[in-house]
C-alpha cells in the first residue's frame, strides 16, 4: 500500500503497522508532530483527499480532539491514523505559520464553525462632514460616546461585536440562544437608533452637523473563525448571511429608511412589530426582487421576556421556508 504526499509530491511504500505519522517520518517527511503523537496538538493534521475507505476508524484520542475542534471527518490526525490500502493526503501544517495557526485553534477549541445567528449591520453616516483638519474635541467626544453605547447596547442583548471597520460595524445575537437571536439583533437596533437621536440633540446643540445611523438584521448560517491569538474568544464572522446583513444596511439609503431586516427576522417577530413597510428589492440587477421590512425607529421597544415564545410546528416551518426562500434568492446573487 502506497501513501501519496502534497505538497510534497511524493508517493511511498507504507507500512500497515505504523500510523501515517511513522511512516511520514519514516519516508524522510518532516511532519509537524508538537506533542510527540499523543492526540494532545492536532499539527499532525492531514486532509484526505483520496482512499478514505482506507483509513481505519478513530482512536478514542482522536475522536476527542477532532470533537473539541469540530474538525471535519476529511480532516484526520496523522498520528492516530492507521492505513490498509492507498491513500492521498495534504499534509496541513508545513511551516512555522500553520503551526501558529494550529496552536492558535486548539486554544480557541475551533477552526472555525457554521452557526445559526442574527446579524446586525451597522453605520454610521454623515461623519464624513466633519471638519477633519480641526476634528473638534466635542465631535471626538461625542462619537466616542456612539461607540460606547453601542458596546455596553451589545452587551446587554447579548451580542457579540465582531468587528469595527471605520464607523460601520458588525455583531453577533443568538449564538448561545438561537431562538432568542432575532429579538436581540432588533432590540439593540431600536436602542442605538434612539442612542443617535439623543447624540443629534447633543450634535444640534453645539452646531455641528447631524449624523445618521443605518441598520441592516438578517437571521441565517453564520461561519465564525477565531482571529485574535491573544484572545480566544474573538471570532470573526463570514458568509452569504453576513453579505445579506450588509447589503440591507446599505439598502437604507436607497429607500430612506433606517433599519431595515430580512424576512427571516419579520417572520421571526412580526406579532410585535408595528408600522413596518414592505419593499421588494433587487440585490443585484440579474436576481428576483426580495421583500424586505423597513421597521420605524419609533417602534416601541420589544417586550424583555419571550417576545419569542416557543415556535409552533408551522410557525417553524414557515420561517425555514422563508429562509430557504432567501438563500435561492441569494445563491443568484
Ligand atoms: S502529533 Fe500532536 S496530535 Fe498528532
Amino acid at each position: 500500500m502506497r501513501i501519496t504526499s502534497s505538497p510534497d509530491n511524493l508517493t511511498f511504500e507504507a507500512n500497515p503497522f505504523y500510523t501515517v505519522l511513522e511512516n511520514l517520518l519514516a519516508a524522510g517527511v518532516r511532519h509537524a508532530h508538537a506533542c510527540g503523537g499523543n492526540a494532545a496538538c492536532s499539527t499532525c493534521r492531514i486532509m484526505i483527499l483520496q482512499g478514505s475507505e482506507h483509513c481505519r476508524s478513530m482512536t478514542p484520542a482522536e475522536k476527542k480532539l477532532a470533537e473539541r475542534l469540530d474538525l471535519p471527518v476529511h480532516i484526520r490526525l496523522a498520528c492516530q491514523t492507521r492505513i490498509t490500502g492507498d491513500v492521498a493526503i495534504q499534509r496541513l501544517v508545513v511551516d512555522s505559520e500553520d503551526l501558529e495557526v494550529a496552536q492558535h485553534q486548539l486554544r480557541a477549541h475551533s477552526i472555525g464553525k457554521q452557526v445559526p445567528a442574527a446579524i446586525l449591520s451597522a453605520s454610521l453616516r454623515g461623519t464624513s462632514t466633519f471638519d477633519e483638519d480641526h476634528f473638534p474635541y466635542d465631535i471626538v467626544y461625542t462619537l466616542g460616546r456612539y461607540f460606547t453605547q453601542m458596546g455596553t447596547l451589545i452587551q446587554r442583548y447579548r451580542g457579540v461585536l465582531t468587528s469595527h471597520n471605520g464607523f460601520k460595524s458588525l455583531a453577533l445575537f443568538g449564538l448561545k440562544n438561537p431562538e432568542q437571536a432575532a429579538r436581540q439583533a432588533v432590540q439593540t437596533g431600536l436602542a442605538l437608533l434612539r442612542s443617535v437621536a439623543d447624540l443629534n440633540t447633543t450634535l444640534r446643540e453645539l452646531s455641528y452637523p447631524q449624523v445618521s445611523l443605518t441598520l441592516g438584521i438578517h437571521y441565517g448560517p453564520t461561519i465564525l473563525l477565531p482571529v485574535d491569538p491573544q484572545d480566544p474568544e474573538r471570532v470573526s464572522a463570514f458568509g452569504r448571511s453576513v453579505n445579506v446583513a450588509t447589503w440591507l444596511e446599505s439598502a437604507n439609503v436607497e429607500l430612506n429608511s433606517q433599519l431595515l431586516i430580512s424576512a427571516p427576522v419579520y417572520q421571526a417577530l412580526r406579532e410585535h412589530l408595528a408600522h413596518v413597510q414592505v419593499h421588494s428589492l433587487k440585490p443585484s440587477p440579474n436576481a428576483h426582487p426580495i421583500r424586505v421590512y423597513a421597521v420605524d425607529p419609533r417602534q416601541a421597544p420589544l417586550p424583555e421576556e419571550n417576545v419569542t415564545p416557543a415556535l409552533t410546528d408551522a410557525q417553524v416551518s414557515g420561517w425555514w421556508e422563508t429562509l430557504r426562500e432567501w438563500l435561492g434568492a441569494w445563491s443568484r446573487f
